[in-house]
């Protein structure tokens, strides 16, 4: 079939796009659950790397929502970005859990990627062509390591590919880094490719509000409002645990 100027019926028209490799995307599949039980599996997760690790009133929306988004619980929910109110989650959305340093944020990410692995959850992938099961599994990468890979090799594309990407510490690298003459900023760019895949799913953890004046100074304006769309927003309460009580 091709496009000629006859008139071609819709769904012939979707179909000559589809069978062209279309517009890609994936299907989250729905496992049943108990949700006090996944809290508990979860917290035992936490507490076998350290034994104060606690599902507690700073982090319980954080992890309960988590658990849900991993389990494809239309029921999730997150928090508006902009406002801060509860909405509902979009479990074809990725996560963004904001919060001081030493709240838990990483813990968060890593803890429930073990819960994710253990569990055998996956996602259906849909490249346009042909659906393929892959492992709900965010590879996690530290955003000042994509910098030191833009600055060895002057790309990071396999940062722009992947499937599923888990981003620790977005602020915290270097805003503006140099290959070869080229100033980039690293981040900026990777989050405004994946945030025009309909086909990928971005976790992130940050210190910086996805509302804040300082990430929307830092990456702008497009980034932020990318993210508002890429992501569901969580954020982890209180100080430094590292520091005790
Ligand atoms: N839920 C938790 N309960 C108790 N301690 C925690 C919890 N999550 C993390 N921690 C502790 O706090 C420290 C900081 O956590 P981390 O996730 O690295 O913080 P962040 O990424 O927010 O800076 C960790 O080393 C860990 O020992
Ligand atoms: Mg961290």
């Amino acid at each position: 079939m091709a496009m000629n100027g006859t008139q071609m019926s819709i769904a012939s028209v979707l179909d000559y796009i589809k069978e062209r490799g279309g517009f890609g995307g994936f299907c989250r599949y729905k496992y049943n659950y108990d949700l006090d039980h996944a809290l508990r599996v979860v917290e035992a997760i936490g507490r076998s790397r350290n034994p104060k690790f606690v599902i507690d009133d700073e982090n319980r929306f954080a992890y309960t929502n988590f658990i849900k988004w991993c389990h494809g619980d239309e029921s999730m929910r997150a928090l508006n970005p902009l406002t801060g109110q509860e909405q509902a989650g979009d479990l074809n959305r990725g996560i963004y859990i904001a919060g001081n340093t030493g709240s838990g944020k990483s813990w968060c990410l890593e803890v429930m990627l073990a819960y994710s692995q253990a569990m055998g959850f996956a996602v259906s992938f849909d490249d346009g062509a042909k659906e393929v099961d892959r492992p709900l599994f965010w590879a996690i990468t530290r955003a000042d390591e994509v910098c030191q890979a833009y600055v060895a090799g002057g790309e990071i594309q396999r940062y722009k590919q992947r499937a599923m990407i888990g981003i620790q510490d977005l602020g915290q690298e270097p805003k503006e880094v140099l290959y070869m003459g080229n100033r980039l900023n690293v981040l900026q760019q990777l989050l405004e490719y994946r945030g025009d895949r309909t086909d990928q799913l971005t976790l992130i953890t940050s210190n910086l509000r996805i509302s804040s004046d300082t990430l929307k100074r830092d990456y702008g304006d497009r980034v932020q409002s990318r993210l508002v769309e890429m992501c569901n927003y969580f954020e982890i309460k209180g100080r430094d645990r590292r520091k005790g009580i």
